[in-house]
């Protein structure tokens, strides 16, 4: 598969406008300029200024609202029909980016909380530690969604919870990354994120596009992930420092290196239950505790004999109305 990689040091509507066919991209993840005044936030910041490169390109809140409209317009019309945009942003302006949202026929299906540690601290109110990502999809075609790209149904954490079920949360917690003594753009994206929302979001091949490259943070970790890439960035400090960057990452590099998921789903999930199925499950729901066996490991091998999660077997040794201590008790005692 030929992967292909196109990055412009220009206007994202302008560049968009010139290069983009409508239709064309099946995923935009971008980080647009907040109207926060940017460009001056490091006085805030415990950071070495002479670390980020310099030409930040921010929007005046005044002009935010049709800044927002324009560009988010533009990714209307690219975005093919079923392909996804995650946009990051935080919440000073998110309302015109609502706004603008609306007005377009692109369908929210997702308002995710990024938890995350800004570093900053307050002493008359609370922190700010969140960002939100606005996930919308265009109506029309088949929206990708790799629901088990990075975690199998099955897969638990230590204690016994779904890996896969916190996974798919809408309130993420990723932390930045240090980078220290590295240039780099004023804001960056962590790669962890980038990561879980192109395996979530598009498929090897697929055209992933990002209004705002900054550092080229979406770009790389595309093509780290064998996605094709698109961009554009109007600082010529930022386009010049990172595009050099993609080139030296390997296409596919990162592909075995990430959290990859299979699809565990037990043969017989969510088919009916027979009267001899449920019969057998008492049965030997009882013979295993009788045996020894920890509640916990006897669910396990229950899933494993009836081809079933661990939800749909507890669920229905519920119903069966199975207290499991008295029931253990008195079995104990025949
Ligand atoms: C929040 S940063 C993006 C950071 C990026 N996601 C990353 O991980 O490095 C926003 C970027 O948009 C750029 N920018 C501002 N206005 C722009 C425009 N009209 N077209 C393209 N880029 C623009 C800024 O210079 C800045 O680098």
């Amino acid at each position: 598969m030929n992967l292909a990689y196109h990055f412009y040091n220009e206007d994202c509507v302008a560049g968009a406008r010139a290069y983009l066919d409508d239709n064309s991209v099946d995923l935009i993840i971008t980080d647009p300029p907040f109207a926060i005044e940017g460009d001056k936030l490091h006085k805030h910041y415990n950071r070495k200024e002479v670390f980020v490169i310099k030409g930040y390109i921010e929007i005046p809140k005044e002009e935010y609202a049709v800044f927002s409209r324009e560009w988010i317009h533009e990714a209307e019309r690219v975005l093919r029909p079923g392909g996804s945009m995650a946009i990051v942003s935080g919440y000073t302006n998110l309302l015109d980016i609502l706004n603008a949202l609306r007005e377009t026929c692109l369908r929210e299906v997702n308002h995710i909380i990024w938890k995350y540690n800004f570093g900053v601290s307050t002493k008359s109110k609370f922190v700010s530690s969140h960002y939100h990502i606005l996930f919308y999809t265009k109506p029309g075609g088949k929206r990708t969604f790799n629901t088990f790209s990075r975690y199998g149904s099955q897969e638990k954490s230590e204690n016994n919870r779904s890996l896969l079920y916190r996974d798919l949360e809408d309130v993420w917690i990723i932390n930045r990354e240090y980078k220290p003594g590295e240039k780099k753009n004023k804001n960056e994206l962590p790669s962890e994120l980038l990561v879980k929302l192109i395996q979530y979001l598009s498929n090897p091949g697929d055209v992933v596009c990002d209004f705002f490259l900054g550092g080229f943070s979406t770009a790389k970790v595309a093509k780290a992930l064998g996605r094709c890439a698109v961009g554009f960035e109007l600082n010529a400090h930022s386009f010049n420092h990172h595009f050099s960057e993609v080139t030296e990452i390997e296409e596919n590099e990162w592909i075995d290196k990430v959290k990859n998921g299979v699809d565990d789903t037990p043969a017989k999930a969510g088919a009916p239950w027979s009267e001899e199925d449920l019969e057998r499950l008492r049965t030997r729901f009882h013979e295993l505790r009788r045996s020894g066996l920890t509640k916990n490991k006897t669910i396990v091998i229950l899933c494993k004999e009836f081809e079933r999660g661990s939800w749909s077997i507890i669920k229905r040794l519920e119903a069966m109305g199975i207290k499991e201590d008295q029931d253990l008790i008195l079995s104990l005692m025949h």
